[in-house]
């Protein structure tokens, strides 16, 4: 099954994807991580995109739309976790065009529900294993041993460019200006099912089991 994690920055959508990955085999394709990866390896497209991202605006739907396009051709393992795509209406209606040519369907789009001051909590502690991807946060997720990544005992822990306030008050306005319309949506296409994204990880892992484990 193919599904959307859909919510604001910090709701805790690429903490569950991975966990999904893990879990089920599914596949996650998430926009923010290939813009990233596309910067650090300095192809054009990455060095276009990386003030916009800095400054924590979103993309133009052209290039994000292109990207998902790339990986959506072969199928996906036990499905597609899209994660942190969409993010406009137009991106909505060219996800939904490119499944359908690709003979796919859409499970369910989870909304994470988180309210800001959370947010920005999250945020401003989140730091990343920058060999093995894993998200940790000072209080809520650190690693074992200080400045040593659980997963992979890499020593290259990071923060990313955008984990400011100010940038997160930015990438906020367009969550609230430009992508949660796509909650209404897919409310109305029947799609949509929300969690508490305040629980703790592993309650919120277990909301999004019982939505994908629940009968068709
Ligand atoms: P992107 O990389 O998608 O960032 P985002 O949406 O801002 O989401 P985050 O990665 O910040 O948060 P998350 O929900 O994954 O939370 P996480 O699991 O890490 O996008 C970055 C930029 O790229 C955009 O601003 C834009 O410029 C561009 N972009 C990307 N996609 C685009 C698109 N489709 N169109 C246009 N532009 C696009 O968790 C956060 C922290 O909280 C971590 O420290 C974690 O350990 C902790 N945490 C997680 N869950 C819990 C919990 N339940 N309880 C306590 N702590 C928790
Ligand atoms: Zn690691």
């Amino acid at each position: 099954v193919n599904i959307i994690l859909l919510g604001p920055p910090g709701a805790g959508k690429g903490t569950q994807a991975r966990r999904l990955v893990e879990e089920r085999g599914m596949v996650q394709l998430s926009t923010g991580d290939m813009l990233r990866e596309a910067m650090s390896s300095g192809t054009e497209m990455g060095k276009k995109v990386a003030d916009v991202m800095a400054r924590g605006e979103l993309v133009t739907d052209e290039i994000v739309i292109g990207l998902i396009e790339e990986k959506i051709g072969s199928a996906g393992g036990n499905g597609f976790i899209f994660d942190g795509f969409p993010r406009t209406l137009a991106q909505a209606d060219a996800l939904g065009e490119l499944l359908a040519r690709t003979g796919q369907t859409l499970g369910a789009v989870i909304e994470m529900r988180v309210d800001d001051e959370a947010l920005v909590r999250r945020i401003t502690g989140r730091f990343t294993c920058g060999e093995c991807g894993e998200v940790y946060h000072d209080e809520t997720k650190p690693t074992k041993a200080e400045g040593v990544c659980d997963e992979c005992g890499s020593t290259n822990l990071k923060r990313r460019a955008d984990d400011n306030e100010d940038s997160l008050k930015q990438r906020l306005m367009e969550y609230y200006k430009k992508t949660s319309p796509l909650i209404g949506y897919y409310y109305h296409a029947g799609a949509l099912r929300s969690v508490d994204g305040l629980a703790d990880i592993e309650d919120v892992a277990g909301a999004i089991a019982a939505i994908l484990d629940q009968p068709a």
